[in-house]
């Protein structure tokens, strides 16, 4: 057995035995689900519960009398890949913001050229052009949205490389046919099914090397994840879109005005809750879809409307929002009490993805590794899969 499918099959007995912890809706609960560590939970304000969550060594520290298994889970950290020997920004990559630049140097700083390339949701193809001027090997550039495609196209023609763009989509039936035997094909950050169906016809086509950076392991086909691996079929954890969330709710540390809106909304959806309950008499959370942040710089009547409309609910004549705001309150500090415990599952869960799609690369012939490959300030999606058939 090889040292991830030993990881993973630990991981994979702590993720089963502590389903309670972390395969659980917050904001559908109506008290704490664990009455032994109510003592503790229930003692930090809400400025300590916050200051607590932001800061993963000091939330560890605070759980590890309850929940020593999962702490010392954290123990196994994947390593830390190469890093660019600089960030330095040559002309062309004006428009890219720092962030991005610097996660594409780091990217490519692991990446060793020795076939041609093919970028796999490339959007305008920075990691593709920054290849193709460091290297000799012609870089082809997979995207579905033609302005990028276009936009990608012209800055490549402009450094004159050998830089093109197929303007496809990669979940199409006929995607396959952009991956060989002798290639190297790359994805950062391309979402759940995105990079799922990279695997799979890198896999299929026996495409000697692989680099990926998965991320948004939700955006899947169908509702629950099917592992891709065998040893992952043998352990799955019947992972829902809701669980496959658990690893995005790490942020970069926003400041302040993040840390605020993120106030808001909690508050206005628990009290649009409260309000829905009320009138449709239903006991059960009614969950609200991602919208646009200005819906939450008015008021909460305003956002109760919409948010009936949404949820096609009759809209009261008035709504009063102290009175549901005030509501909101005490749940709100339950589900960050019960955060505060899920959330600590966030980085076991996302090694058990990274080692599934690990996995099924050692089942199909592969080499792999995982590391970091660039600084969590630059991304919280920062893990890199990397493979080779020799
Ligand atoms: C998160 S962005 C990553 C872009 C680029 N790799 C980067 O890191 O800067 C994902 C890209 O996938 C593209 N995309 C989404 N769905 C796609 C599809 N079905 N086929 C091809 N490209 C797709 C998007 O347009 C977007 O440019």
């Amino acid at each position: 057995m090889s040292i991830l499918a030993a990881q993973f099959q630990q991981l994979s007995a702590l993720l089963h035995r502590t389903r309670g912890d972390w395969q659980l809706a917050p904001f559908a609960c109506k008290a704490l689900p664990w009455p032994e560590l109510a003592p503790a939970l229930m003692a930090p304000n809400e400025a300590q519960l916050d200051a607590l969550d932001e800061d993963d060594t000091a939330a560890l520290a605070f759980l590890a009398p309850f929940r020593p298994d999962m702490v010392a889970a954290h123990d196994f950290q994947l390593p830390e890949l190469k890093r660019a020997a600089d960030y330095a920004t040559p002309r062309w990559s004006n428009g890219i913001p720092g962030r991005k630049w610097a996660q594409i140097r780091d990217f490519a700083a692991n990446i060793t050229t020795e076939h041609p390339i093919l970028e796999w949701c490339a959007g305008k193809g920075h990691l593709g052009r920054l290849l193709a001027q460091q290297d000799t090997q012609p870089v082809t550039s997979l995207e579905w949205n033609a302005d990028l495609c276009r936009q990608g196209e012209q800055l490549a023609g402009q450094l004159t490389l050998d830089h093109h763009f197929v303007c496809a989509d990669a979940l199409s039936a006929d995607a396959a046919q952009w991956f060989r035997p002798e290639q190297q094909a790359l994805a950062l950050h391309a979402c759940g099914e995105l990079h799922l169906r990279f695997l799979r016809h890198a896999a299929a086509a026996g495409t000697r090397r692989l680099a990926l950076s998965p991320c948004c392991y939700h955006l899947i086909d169908g509702e629950h994840y099917r592992p891709l691996s065998a040893a992952g079929r043998q352990q799955n954890l019947q992972l829902d879109r809701q669980s496959l969330r658990l690893p995005l709710q790490q942020q970069v540390t926003g400041g302040e005005r993040v840390r605020r809106l993120r106030h808001i909304e909690l508050t206005w959806r628990l009290a649009f809750d409260e309000l829905q309950q009320s009138l449709t008499g239903s006991l059960d959370y009614l969950p609200l879809p991602a919208f646009p942040k200005r819906l939450l710089s008015g008021d909460f009547a305003d956002f109760a409307r919409w948010a009936c409309e949404q949820k096609s609910l009759p809209v009261p004549d008035s709504i009063d929002g102290e009175h549901w705001l005030q509501r909101a309150d005490s749940r709100r500090l339950l589900v960050k009490r019960i955060e505060l415990v899920r959330h600590r599952y966030r980085y076991l869960l996302e090694l058990w993805l990274l080692l599934d799609r690990a996995l099924y690369l050692e089942e199909q012939g592969y080499r792999v590794s995982l590391g970091t490959f660039t600084d969590r300030l630059n991304t919280p999606r920062r893990y890199l899969l990397q493979a080779n058939k020799t």
